[in-house]
């Protein structure tokens, strides 16, 4: 048996967070170079008012989805994974109610809460959530963990930029719910109670790979989905109907 002590622990983990991160910035890279106008809009070197309230809609609805998805994983949890489970818990606690934040910027950009509640999800959106919950049947509580980090981490990383960008293009007021939420962010410290989680599930080599194998597969439907906000927005909205 290897006895490792709590300044080698640390170091492992460390070291496990540069190579996640190097992996996910990889992989965010990839979708910049090959899903229109991801580069821009992530560098806050560009927006566009129907691509950003698009967005704004979608990001309400995920939120609402993903707080479902997190209840059940706390659920499946049951009283297997007390630490974790008292993490998760918290998190959802403070994860409770952001829709509203967002709500209000939609209402100032011309969407009543009916609006926004009654836009279908994009598929992209519909297959995050699904594999989500499959997710939970394959691997339990981790899918979870490394979902909830990869979401604090991509707020963390573009969400200012963005922010910034739609509030000197569209004006302070429409993007106050956004401000709040950064905020909030950052100071629960969200970043790190998530990457906490998941270095509370890596236990072996394997699980790091199964870490490293749902990053991919994250950025991919994220892509998934900023390709289908460019169509259904400022690149023409393609039909889903099927001609005859
Ligand atoms: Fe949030
Ligand atoms: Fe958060």
């Amino acid at each position: 048996m290897t006895i490792t002590t709590d300044a080698q622990s640390g170091q492992i983990r460390n070291h496990f967070r540069d190579e996640v991160e190097s992996l996910l910035v990889r992989e965010m890279e990839r979708m910049f170079d090959t899903v229109p106008f991801t580069r821009e809009f992530h560098a806050g070197t560009a927006t566009d008012a129907d691509y950003y309230r698009r967005h704004v809609v979608e990001i309400i609805q995920r939120i609402r989805l993903n707080n479902e998805v997190d209840a059940y994983s706390l659920y499946r949890m049951g009283s297997r994974h007390d630490r974790l489970a008292q993490k998760l818990a918290r998190y959802l606690e403070e994860e409770y109610g952001h829709d509203a934040m967002f709500l209000q910027d939609a209402r100032r950009l011309g969407l009543s809460r009916e609006d926004v509640l009654s836009t279908p999800p994009f598929f992209a959106t519909d297959l995050l959530i699904g594999f989500l919950y499959h997710s939970i049947h394959v691997d339990g509580p981790m899918p979870t963990m490394v979902w909830n980090w990869f979401v604090e981490w991509y707020s963390d990383r573009y969400n200012e930029r963005i922010t910034c960008k739609a509030e000197e293009h569209l004006g302070r007021d429409m993007v106050r719910g956004a401000r709040a939420h950064l905020a909030f962010d950052a100071d629960e410290g969200h970043v790190e109670l998530m990457f906490s989680t998941v270095a509370d599930v890596v236990r072996s080599e394997r699980d790091a790979e199964r870490v490293k194998q749902y990053l991919v597969r994250f950025v991919r439907l994220v892509g998934m989905y900023f390709q289908e906000l460019h169509d259904a927005t400022i690149g023409g909205a393609i039909d889903e109907t099927v001609a005859a």
